[in-house]
């Protein structure tokens, strides 16, 4: 392994070598008490986890990060950092792929290049007894090296579209300077500015879209990201309906 990335000093690095998966060692470390700012790192995860109870495969080579923050939020409002995370890995990738590469953004919080799955993110939570927020895990996967081949959504690598010299290590650097951008700017401006700034770079929008929500699947029109960070979807018939959690795919 390298010397190590260089991360904003804000940050706390913890690399490990092999872990069951940094968000739940993020969650151990989180109930013990770590700041904010903790970031654990690993170079493989045994047991890495995906949305909505997925595995996500983690071989040496990829990305493989948990951040822990304390922010002081009702998780509704704290839970819009996961598009703040998507817009930052996707500024993060922009400066290692070929120029005129596309890079785009699926909703909830998935980075495509060339339309293909690249990174995904997962957020966890705990809440204190009095309701609040202890602590919120951003845990962040990138595709750098490898992929799946036998993904829900087809999946990309970044060497194989053509960042062959990027590193695990320029990425996360590259991502931790781009988030803390983009927590500051939602600090200052509020939510709308990250809110334009992602559906300026979403997949999908105005088209049409099956949405999958367990054993449930609709297909409608993506009209927008409403405030909440939910998807608004247009029916048949022009009811709307609003999408707070579920897979969505473009319907060809
Ligand atoms: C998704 O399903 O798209 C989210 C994938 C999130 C994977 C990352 S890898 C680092 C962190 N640790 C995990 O176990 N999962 C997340």
């Amino acid at each position: 392994m390298s010397d190590g990335p260089r991360l904003p000093p804000w940050y706390r690095l913890i690399t490990l070598e092999k872990v069951d998966s940094t968000n739940a060692e993020a969650r151990r470390r989180a109930e013990a008490g770590a700041a904010e700012g903790t970031l654990i790192r690993a170079v493989r995860q045994t047991a890495g986890r995906g949305r909505r109870g997925r595995r996500w495969a983690s071989p040496p080579g990829n990305l493989y990060l948990s951040l822990i923050l304390r922010p002081e939020l009702p998780l509704c409002e704290a839970a819009l950092m996961t598009f703040l995370a998507a817009l930052a890995l996707g500024d993060a990738l922009a400066e290692s792929v070929p120029p005129m590469t596309d890079i785009s953004l699926k909703w909830p919080n998935d980075v495509l290049v060339n339309l293909r799955k690249v990174a995904g993110i997962l957020l966890e939570s705990s809440l204190r007894a009095d309701g609040r927020l202890d602590w919120l895990v951003i845990g962040v996967g990138v595709n750098v090296a490898h992929f799946p081949e036998d993904a829900d959504y087809p999946a990309t690598s970044l060497h194989f579209e053509g960042a062959e010299a990027v590193t695990v290590d320029q990425v996360m650097a590259a991502f931790a300077r781009h988030f803390l951008r983009w927590s500051d700017d939602w600090r200052h401006r509020g939510f709308a500015p990250a809110r334009e700034a992602w559906l300026a770079r979403a997949t999908g929008v105005g088209g049409e879209v099956r949405v999958r929500l367990g054993s449930e699947s609709f297909t409608g029109r993506f009209l927008d990201l409403d405030p909440s960070g939910a998807l608004l979807v247009e029916l048949e018939g022009g009811a709307r309906r609003q999408v707070t959690a579920g897979d969505v795919f473009p319907v060809s």
